[in-house]
């Protein structure tokens, strides 16, 4: 065997994940370089669970050989597969409806953008899609087709497998119990036949929406700026100094005094960013 591949040989044994703690360390290494979130010592047996089906995938038959794998051998591909297996994407139409109606109510009107006609937002941690359509369904409210308004939505997430479902907008029935019956006619398509017991988001909404995968932590490559940007229940996963990171990068990216919305459970106090905090969860961006 030539001297390089016995080193390399050498080094890979050398390195092998051989036990249990030493997998797990390895994981929340990779998920916290990668996305940000602590996994804690008590997720365990999330990781082995969530894990699970992409070990015997690969015919592999404990979690250190599967995480051998991944440190030596495994694609991008793969490594997305983990993010997939391992970000939490619960949401729900119009979740913390309050931001929805901070949005047509007060943002909207107090940023003075009726002499261009154009509103833009993000959802920044768009998960499977229905926050991004309940903003659409209360833009859709706001400005009837005819108003004349260019509207868009700029949705993101790391998971490509919740992106995918997002840019589908089919949900079953049972998640549509919060919202009003007549958005549901005027929003949703019924399914048929194969499709019963789901619906699907209509274009009049969907149309206005720009799926795209973004890692929060990553570089952000995006042109534009955004009048309000959603960035509710992810931060929660990340520690302090790299919120304060992420909320300075998505300052940047709001118009002057536009605004940033958290998760009800999520609070920027003590963060050196230039926002101010309007009320619980919402804030306000200070600098032009
Ligand atoms: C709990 S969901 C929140 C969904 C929605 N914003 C809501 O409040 O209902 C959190 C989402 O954050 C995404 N996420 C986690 N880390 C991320 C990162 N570094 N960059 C982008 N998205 C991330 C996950 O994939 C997941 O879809």
């Amino acid at each position: 065997m030539p001297i390089k591949d016995l080193e390399r040989e050498y080094l890979m044994t050398a390195l092998k994940i051989k036990d249990e703690p030493a997998a797990f360390e390895y994981i929340i290494n990779l998920i916290y370089q990668r996305c940000g979130i602590r996994l804690h010592e008590g997720k365990q047996e999330l990781i082995r669970a969530r894990l699970g089906k992409r070990i015997r995938h690969h015919g592999f038959h404990s979690l250190p050989d599967y995480c051998d794998f991944l440190q030596h051998s495994a694609d991008e591909d793969e490594m997305t597969q983990v993010v997939d297996a391992l970000t939490t994407n619960f949401t729900h139409f119009l979740r913390e409806e309050d931001h929805f109606k901070f949005l047509v109510n007060q943002a909207l009107p107090s940023l003075g953008l009726g002499s261009q006609k154009r509103f833009k937002v993000w959802s920044a941690a768009c998960a499977t899609g229905e926050e991004p359509y309940s903003i659409g369904f209360y833009l859709s409210e706001f400005f009837p087709p005819s108003s004349g308004w260019d509207w868009s939505i700029l949705a993101t997430d790391i998971s490509t497998k919740a992106l995918n479902k997002a840019m589908q907008g089919v949900y079953p029935d049972d998640k549509m119990d919060s919202l009003p019956k007549d958005w549901l006619r005027k929003y949703f398509k019924k399914g048929v036949n194969a499709w019963s017991g789901y619906c699907k988001v209509k274009p009049v909404v969907a149309e206005r929406i720009l799926f795209r995968q973004l890692n929060l932590l990553g570089s952000m490559d995006i042109n534009d700026s955004f009048a309000v940007i959603f960035c509710r229940n992810v931060m929660i996963y990340f520690d302090r100094p790299t919120q304060e990171k992420l909320v300075r990068q998505l300052t940047r990216f709001l118009v002057p005094n536009g605004y940033l919305l958290v998760g009800h459970a999520e609070s920027l106090n003590g963060l050196n960013v230039p926002l101010k905090c309007l009320r619980p969860s919402i804030y306000q961006k200070t600098e032009r």
